[in-house]
């Protein structure tokens, strides 16, 4: 039983390994769990906004203001932040800032 349970989890593993190295959205993918991880709690899930997040200023990810603000400005709001806003400057690769504004274009679409 052991043994079978260490199996299947090597297996997972391996296709898990294996999805990060073969698919296309593996970066997608990472922007959704840093988002979750780092940003959700003030912007949502759905970047809509958690009720917190409001309060505090946060505006609606999918909202033509926000929508309407460049990829550059975006990213200086994130890597610098603003008002309440933290600034993951250090905290987040270029990389993943890049795509975290990438993640919230693809926020919108939905
Ligand atoms: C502690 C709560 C909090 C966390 C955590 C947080 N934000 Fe924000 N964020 C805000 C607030 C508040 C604003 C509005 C700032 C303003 O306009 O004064 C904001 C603004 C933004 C904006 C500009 C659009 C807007 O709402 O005005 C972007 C883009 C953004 N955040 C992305 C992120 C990303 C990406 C993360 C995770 C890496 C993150 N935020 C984490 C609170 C937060």
């Amino acid at each position: 039983m052991k043994c079978l349970s260490l199996r299947m989890g090597l297996v997972t593993l391996l296709a898990c390994g294996m999805i990060a190295v073969c698919s296309s959205s593996a970066v997608a993918q990472d922007a959704a769990a840093t988002f979750k991880a780092k940003c959700a709690m003030c912007h949502g899930a759905d970047g809509k906004g958690s009720a917190m997040g409001v309060k505090m200023g946060a505006h609606d990810f999918t909202s033509a203001d926000v929508q309407k603000q460049t990829d550059a400005q975006l990213t200086v709001i994130i890597s610098k932040g603003k008002g309440k806003m933290p600034a993951y400057d250090g905290k987040l690769k270029d990389a993943e800032i890049t795509d975290l504004v990438a993640f919230i274009r693809g926020l919108a679409k939905k």
